[in-house]
């Protein structure tokens, strides 16, 4: 009997696994026709506790073109929204889909439906992580410059869902990724700590800095993400003040090697995290990244609810 697998937090993931991913991610994106039917009379029931455009969209639009169904379900109409609690809601999605992909405001959410469900659980974000949006970002990175091992990436910004997953897959991925971020807003010790334990292993790099000059020169990708994640937006204004100083410029981006490329999970402010000439320039490649996440989630979504169920 196989056992079901979960895409919940890629520390979890062997480094050729994910690998494995990023390559069928690029045959399906060469030959999306050839896997039309392969998740055919299957469904994914998709959990949202927040807002979503690029996740929800990917991962519905995907599920369609393997064949499946993808389904939309807002936590606020869902029992869940009226204290149902979660290990209940796994098992009775468990008998109607074959795969669950839940957004989440705690990691341990998306945990809970996954140690709870017998069909597999995508993290979809969590405060946590953005497992997803890493795959997408390292697809990228590798159709652009040939390959992930030793790729010098710099993030500028908040410590974030999106800064963790940077960091565990880019060391997965044999990458030296950089994280500047203002005092106070650094990566969890726990991530940045299972981050320089798989790069000892990968050949990869981690370096975690307050410093623009330290983090940028070299880099080949220069990430940012919003200063205020959803779930903070009472904390908005005031991280605007704290933040001065980290946004990505044109100088910041110049900092940078000469062949960077820019990127961003988006939704993006301009004029906040990333400069309108800075993201709207030749240099950035954020809509071909958001046009990835459909690609390496239909890899997902085959790798994990594939073959005979
Ligand atoms: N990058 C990302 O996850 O976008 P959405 O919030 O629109 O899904
Ligand atoms: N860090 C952001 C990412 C959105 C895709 C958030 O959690 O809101």
């Amino acid at each position: 009997m196989k056992t079901k697998r979960d895409y919940v937090n890629e520390n979890d993931w062997a480094p050729e696994a994910i690998e494995a991913i990023l390559d069928l991610a690029g045959k399906i994106k060469a030959a999306p026709r050839s896997y039309r039917t392969a998740l055919s009379g299957k469904s994914l029931a998709m959990i949202f506790e927040k807002s979503s455009t690029r996740t929800r969209v990917s991962f519905e639009a995907g599920m369609f073109q393997l064949g499946g169904l993808g389904m939309f379900l807002s936590s606020r109409d869902l029992q869940l929204g009226r204290g149902e609690p979660i290990a209940d809601t796994a098992r009775v999605l468990s008998r109607y889909a074959d795969g669950i992909m839940a957004r989440t405001y705690a990691q341990a959410t998306v945990e809970g439906l996954a140690e709870n469900a017998s069909v597999p659980v995508i993290n979809g974000l969590s405060d946590l992580l953005h497992p997803c949006q890493a795959l997408a970002d390292f697809l990228t990175i590798q159709e652009r410059f040939g390959g992930t091992r030793g790729f010098p990436l710099c993030y500028v910004g908040d410590g974030n869902n999106v800064a963790h997953s940077l960091l565990l897959t880019g060391a997965k991925l044999g990458a030296r990724v950089a994280v500047v971020t203002p005092p106070g807003f650094e990566p969890a010790a726990r991530i940045v700590a299972w981050a320089r334990e798989t790069a000892s292993k990968s050949g990869g790099a981690i370096l975690v800095t307050q410093s623009l000059e330290e983090g940028l020169p070299g880099a080949r990708a220069v990430y940012t993400d919003v200063w205020a994640s959803m779930g903070q937006e009472s904390e908005a204004a005031e991280r605007v003040r704290q933040f001065e100083g980290f946004r990505v410029t044109s100088r910041a981006f110049s900092m940078a090697a000469s062949d960077a490329i820019f990127l961003h999970c988006l939704p993006a402010h301009r004029g906040e995290e990333v400069d309108a000439d800075v993201i709207d320039s030749g240099r950035s490649a954020v809509f071909d990244q958001a046009e990835n996440r459909l690609h390496a989630q239909k890899a997902l979504l085959v790798e994990l609810m594939g073959g005979a169920s």
